[in-house]
This record gives C-alpha cells, structure tokens and sequence, in this order.
C-alpha cells in the first residue's frame, strides 16, 4: 500500500565527535509548530542509528529534483570511508553536515525517541530552518525517484 503513495526524500545526517554518517529516509515528517518538532522513523539496524542515539542531534536535507544519485548512495550502505567522498556539504550550526543543493535543511535536537517496533521514531525540536525556493523536491514512488 505504502509503495504507490508518494513520499518526499530526504537525507539525515549525524556527527558524533567528526564521525559522520548520512541515511536516505522517507519517513519526515511534520508533528508540531508549537514547540516546532517534526519525526524521523530510524531502523535500528540502519549503520548511522548509535550514531544518532548517542549524538543527540540532526540534520534533515530535502532532497531537490534531480539529487537522486544521492538518495541512492545514501540508501546503500556505503562503507565510512566512501561516504562523503565527491558529496558537497557544508557545515551547519549543531555538528550534522547539510547537503548542498537540497530544496531544505532542518537543523534539530532530539526532543524524545519512542519505541516503534524496529525502528524508532525519534521527535526533533527544529533549531534552524532554511529553504532554497528556486528547488523543486524529489519523490519516491513505486520504488522509484521522480521530480514533482
Ligand atoms: C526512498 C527511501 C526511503 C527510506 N526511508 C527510510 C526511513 O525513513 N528510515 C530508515 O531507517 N530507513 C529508510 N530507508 C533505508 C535506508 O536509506 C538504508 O537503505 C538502510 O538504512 C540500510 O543502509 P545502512 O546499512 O547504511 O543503514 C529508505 C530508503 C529509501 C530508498
């Protein structure tokens, strides 16, 4: 069911002491504007999860139109050591690198992690919010990347 129904693409990001890690996720999404939170749902066996539990924070990069080469390599499980070659980012202001070219970025701080079966849903309180408005988003659907 979940598959035909479309979802926005984003790339997490996690920084624990210069240890960097990036996952491609379908699951942001918006829970609140007062306090400002939104939820990320993470595996538990995805490889940047301890990172994530233990650093306290995130970034969230909304993937534009035509980044999806990235989603893919993100969604691999790329080795560490070719995680971040040849992908352009820059830093942002909690430790999580943001992704250039993106249509958005969240900067976030967990607010609360809930148990969710294999995965958990991590709540965000959103620091910094900044959007590229010339960007259009990617979506997945069907099992596959498309523009808007
Ligand atoms: C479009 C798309 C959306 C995804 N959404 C999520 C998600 O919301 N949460 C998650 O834990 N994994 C999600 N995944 C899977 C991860 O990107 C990744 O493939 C998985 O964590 C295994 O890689 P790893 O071993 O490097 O963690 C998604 C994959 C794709 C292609």
């Amino acid at each position: 069911m979940m598959r035909g129904y479309p979802h926005g693409v984003s790339v997490l990001t996690v920084d624990l002491d210069g240890e960097r890690m990036g996952v491609t996720i379908g699951s942001l999404v918006s829970l609140s504007l007062e306090p400002p939170l939104v939820g990320v749902s993470i595996g538990k066996d995805a490889s940047s999860y301890e990172l994530l539990r233990r650093s306290g924070s995130f970034a969230v990069s909304l993937l534009a139109e035509d980044q999806d080469a990235l989603a893919q390599h993100f969604a691999r499980g790329v080795p560490p050591i070719a995680h971040w070659t040849g992908i352009a980012t820059r830093e942002g202001e909690l430790g999580p690198p943001l992704i250039d070219g993106a249509v958005g970025w969240l900067e976030c701080r967990i607010w609360a992690a809930y148990d969710a079966g294999d995965h958990t849903l991590f709540v965000g309180e959103v620091l910094r919010a900044a959007r590229d408005e010339s960007k259009q988003p990617l979506v997945y659907i069907e099992s596959s990347y498309r523009p808007l």
